[in-house]
This record gives C-alpha cells, structure tokens and sequence, in this order.
C-alpha cells in the first residue's frame, strides 16, 4: 500500500507531482508528503489527502525533481511527523512495503548516534543512505548499501541533496515503475499516475536499482549490473468512470457495471484454454476479500460446467499453510489490482511448483498479470471508489465464463445447458440494471438497517457467497457491524445475535424453500426479514418479510441482481451516516503489504 511518485521534468515539479499523487490516493489516504530538490530541500507533510498539500507549496518548492507519497499508516499513526518523505543529512526517502527488520535496524543506528523523527519502519532507510553517503558513497551505490541490509519488501525513491538533477529507485517486493517522456524521467507505484507526465514506463524486477535522469534511466541489478526491463506505453486512454451526475464514484461504478460486463464478456468470448489449463484434475481458486467472494459465488458453477473439483483459499492462509498440491491442479488467482501481496505470494508459491496459473485479473499491467501463464481478463475500467463494485460483477462473470470454456473443451457441456448459461449470460447487463431501478425501495431498507447499527446476511449456494460480500459492502462503506452465515449455518450459534428488530437480510436463490424456512425461525424471534428474491419465491418471502425486494433475473441473473441489491444498501447506509464513501477510513485499494 502507499503510493510513491517522483519526477524530473526541466521545470517547477511540485504542482505535477501532487497531481500525481492524487491519481495513486487509491492506495492509501490518510497522509501525504512532498520533497523538492532546489538548493537544499523544501519539504511539506499533512495529515490526510493529497490535495491538503497544496495550500503549503510556496516559491520554495521551484525545483525541478522531487518526490512524494500519499500513505497508508502501517507503523505510527497517519500524523504529519510519521507522512513520507523522511529527510535525513541531505537524503530524501519515500517508501512503499515494509522493512520487518526495522527494530534492529533502528537500535543499531540510534546506538551510532542517529535520532528518529517518527515512528515509522520506513525511516531507517534514509538514516542507512546518509551512513554510506557519509563514509564516501555516491548516490546509487549508497542505496545499493542500505538494501543490502533491508528485510522485508520495498519500493523506494531518492532524492538527493548533492545530486538535485537525479532520482534513485530500488525495488525489492513492491510494484515500481520507472518512466521516461519529453525531457523527463519519473518513477512511481503505477504508471497511470504519470499519464501526461510521460509516454513510456517499465516495471522494475525484485533486486532492481534504476538511476533516473533528464538525460536517460539506467537499471541494474543490485550487484551493478546493467539488466533490460520491458517498455510500454503510459495509457493515456485508461480514465476510470465519470461521474455522470452522481455524487461519488462508487455509485457511478455501481450504475456502470452493464458496460462493464459487456466489455467484459466481449474480451473473454474469443479466448480458449491452453491444453494444460483444459486438463485440469483439480481447481483451486485464490484471492482475498471481494475477490474471494466472487470467487465463493462461482465455485459451484464451475463445478458443475467443468465437472473438476474446485478449492476456494485465501491467500493470507493458503501462502503459508504448506498444503500439498495434488497432480493436475490448476491455480486461478482472482485480483482486481493484480498487486494484493497475499495473492502475489500464492503465485510464487504455484509458479516455484510449476503449477499452471490463470489470473483472473482487471489491470492488465499489474505484475499478477505479467507472471501468469494465461490471463482470463476483467474489463471492468479503471475503479476510484474504494469498495469493489464493478470489479466484483466483472469477475463473477469471467468466472462463469472460465468454468464454461473448460467445461466446453472438456466436453462436460450439453448443448441444451450452453444455450441456456448463454442466453443467462446475454441479460447479465440489463438485469444489472434493472436491478438498479429499485433504488428507492433498496434505500428504505438502508435507513432501517442504519438505525438498528447491525445487520445479518444469511444464502445458500452463491448466495451464502452473495451474503458474505454483502456484509462486507455494508462493514466497509458505512463502518456498521455486519456477519453473513450460510443459511444453513444460522442455528449452529449466530442465531442468539437475534434480538427484536434484528436485521436480517436472506439472498434468495438457490433452495429458496430452506432459506424460506430459515428466514420464519430468525422472524419467530423478532428479526425485521429483508428477503432479496426473485419473482418466482416473492409470493413465498411477501409473507414473512418485512421487505421483499422482487429483484429481475432467475439463476444466474439473479445473483448479479442481488450484488447490485447488496452495494447499493450499503452506499445507501454509508450516506445516511454521512460516510465518505469513496475512500472510507482505514482502507486502501491495492493492498500490497502481508
Ligand atoms: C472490498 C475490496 C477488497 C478487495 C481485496 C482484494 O470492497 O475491494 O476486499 O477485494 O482487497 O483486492 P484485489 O482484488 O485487488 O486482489
């Protein structure tokens, strides 16, 4: 987590690089920091968003290279003394990851004499650059040094004050990018921060040093020698979605997801499995958060199309649980980012064990998608809410497609079922929606649910799965606690949470009569029911419910009618609570440390 950025353009850069940063605020938001070379360094930190920058930059900042991070606190809480850079003896340091060794590292270098300024892990970095600075190090050698000595993961920049014309970035277990434009050289944590700053970027390896200047960028391993990395293109194209009318981006992502599943569905149609995909024995899927649960919602749909055995396993867990791996597996990693560093590990894992990975992944630069050996792609866009929304429908809907093309080339298949799971997947984008449309009624049950401070999301089948992103919809956007259970699960002890006027809310899809008999026990104890139903159960759940939302959709339909049922009560409770929906407290969307 935390976004770096630096630049070096032939004029005045702070301006550009809190711009910068602004693009990356995605990946933590709590404080931010810029350091201008000029002569000396002008630095400027604050508590909060990047923009808060801005009011502080004055004719100090006139240099032309400079850094600057927008963080997400891991060590020391997000005050302005702990926001990057951290600036030691001339040195100037902004850092993504984290350095599991700084206790040591720190009590070494306070026995020698240094004093902290924070409580940071990333600041004995600069202490250790200025160590090696002091017994005679040029910059890039200095930095080569002090990575010798790091354990743990890192992207860091920087800035030097006897060298004001260069930057130095090292990479060891944290995305970086090194770009390059017109008379500039740049470096952060994803190239879309740098559209319009540059023309053309490559993503450092582990082990990589890249000295920047106006003049070129030469990279090398840690030993000094000199290694290529791949080019490409900044995508000047890649915006996320607009507005259009609404008052946040999440709820914008949630109205684009019927584009968002065509683009989607229309990538994937052309794309067959590799042989060694196809033959798979056995699947197991691995993300973590909503992308597990996306995950949990098309296991069954695999398992039937395909007919292979599916695992689903969170990646925290999975990394380090040593579980065997039978012949034949095959890895599907479920990402949006493509940069979730419990996930990345797990692809390590499966590539040291020469297992076969498909990513299912929607940044088509992120490194997940580099190193996979087949990327089943989400076309999703670019998402500036925080929350997962369209992302999530997107990779139900890759996954259903996944399962499809192997149980097509396996021959599991029936042409009666294809036509079927066709004409299901053709409505996807209108029942998304549709559903939409039944905003008002969706944001009644918010208020309801905003004034008890609690609810319950009980399914079966993808929607036990359903329940589950759900709960964690409404815990993230509104900051309510929320549990989700299978159905079937309820009277194995959460049953006592069952209080009179408990929210209860029951995603109704498959085995609609046990959820049915499930909702009248959590009723028989004074639960308000929220049945989200298709027309086919409503008469059933009109009875016992307090509110039935009839959502479009049958099947499969229906469990994309109930994800934009779940995201939109829970931006609904987020409001009536006065949340700040896109970027709700202590998260971050790419989350790239353990
Ligand atoms: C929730 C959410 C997170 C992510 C999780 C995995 O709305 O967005 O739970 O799903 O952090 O991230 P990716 O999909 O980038 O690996």
């Amino acid at each position: 987590m935390c976004g770096i950025v630096g630049l070096i353009n032939g004029h005045a850069v702070a301006a550009d690089l809190i711009t910068a940063l602004g693009r990356l605020e995605y990946r933590g938001y709590d404080s931010a920091g810029i350091a201008v070379a000029g002569p000396g360094f002008a630095v400027h930190k604050v508590a909060g968003r990047a923009a808060g920058l801005i009011p502080g930059i004055n004719q100090t900042f006139g240099g032309q290279a400079g850094i600057a991070h927008t963080r997400w606190a891991t060590h020391g809480r997000a005050e302005a003394h702990n926001a990057h850079p951290h600036v030691v003896d001339g040195v100037a340091v902004v850092h993504n990851g984290i350095i599991e060794n700084h206790a040591e590292l720190r009590a070494e270098l306070i026995a020698r004499g240094h004093r902290f300024a924070s409580e940071t892990d990333s600041e004995v970095i600069p202490h250790l650059i200025a160590d090696a600075c002091a017994a005679g190090a040029e910059p890039a050698e200095a930095v080569r040094q002090a990575c010798t000595v790091l354990h743990g993961a890192y992207a860091i920049a920087v800035l030097f004050e006897t060298a004001p014309d260069r930057l130095i970035v090292a990479r060891q277990g944290s995305p970086v990018m090194v770009a390059r434009g017109d008379g500039a050289a740049a470096v952060a944590s994803d190239p879309a921060a740098l559209a319009g700053f540059c023309t053309e970027y490559a993503a450092l390896a582990d082990g990589d040093i890249a000295e920047l200047g106006r003049d070129g960028i030469a990279i090398m391993d840690f030993s000094g020698r000199p290694v290529v990395r791949k080019w490409e293109d900044v995508n000047e194209g890649e915006t996320g979605t607009e507005l259009r009318g609404f008052t946040t981006y999440t709820r914008a992502e949630i109205a684009a997801q019927p584009e968002a599943l065509r683009r989607t569905d229309a990538a994937l149609l052309p794309l067959l499995l590799p042989d060694a995909v196809a033959a798979a024995e056995r699947i197991v899927v691995v993300a973590c958060g909503s992308s597990l649960f996306a995950a949990a919602t098309a296991r069954q749909w695999i398992e039937q199309l395909a007919g292979v055995p599916c695992d689903l396993e969170i990646a925290s867990e999975y990394r380090t649980r040593e579980a065997p791996i039978s012949r034949g597996t095959v890895a599907v990693l479920v990402s949006q980012s493509g940069e979730t560093a419990d996930t990345l590990a797990v692809q390590t894992l499966f590539r040291e064990k020469r297992v076969p990975v498909v990513a299912v992944v929607n940044v088509a630069q992120s490194q997940m998608a580099r190193d996979a050996d087949l990327v089943w792609p989400t076309k999703a866009g670019r998402e500036l809410g925080v929350a997962a929304t369209k992302s999530f429908t997107c990779q139900m809907l890759a996954l259903v497609r996944f399962g499809l093309a192997l149980g097509l080339a396996r021959g599991t298949v029936t042409s009666c079922r294809l036509a079927k799971i066709e004409r299901e997947i053709a409505g996807l984008p209108e029942i998304c929606h549709q559903a939409e449309a039944l905003e008002p009624q969706l944001a009644a049950i918010a208020r309801m649910i905003a004034m008890e401070n609690e609810a319950l999301f009980l399914g079966r089948g993808p929607g036990a799965a359903l329940a589950a992103e759900g709960a964690l919809k409404l815990k993230e956007l509104s900051y309510i606690r929320a549990e989700a259970y299978a159905a079937g699960e309820l009277k194995h002890g959460p049953i006592a949470l069952i209080r009179e006027g408990s929210p209860v809310l029951a995603c109704v899809g498959e085995h609609a009569e046990k959820t049915l008999a499930n909702a009248e026990e959590v009723r028989a104890r004074g639960a308000c029911v929220v049945a989200l139903v298709g027309a086919a159960e409503a008469a059933r759940f009109e009875r016992i419910a307090e509110h039935c939302v009839v959502l479009p959709g049958s099947g499969l339909g229906l469990v994309f009618a109930q994800a934009v049922a779940v995201q939109l009560i829970a931006v609904h409770a987020a409001e009536v609570l006065g949340r700040d929906v896109d970027r709700p407290r202590n998260l971050a969307k790419s989350v790239t440390v353990e």
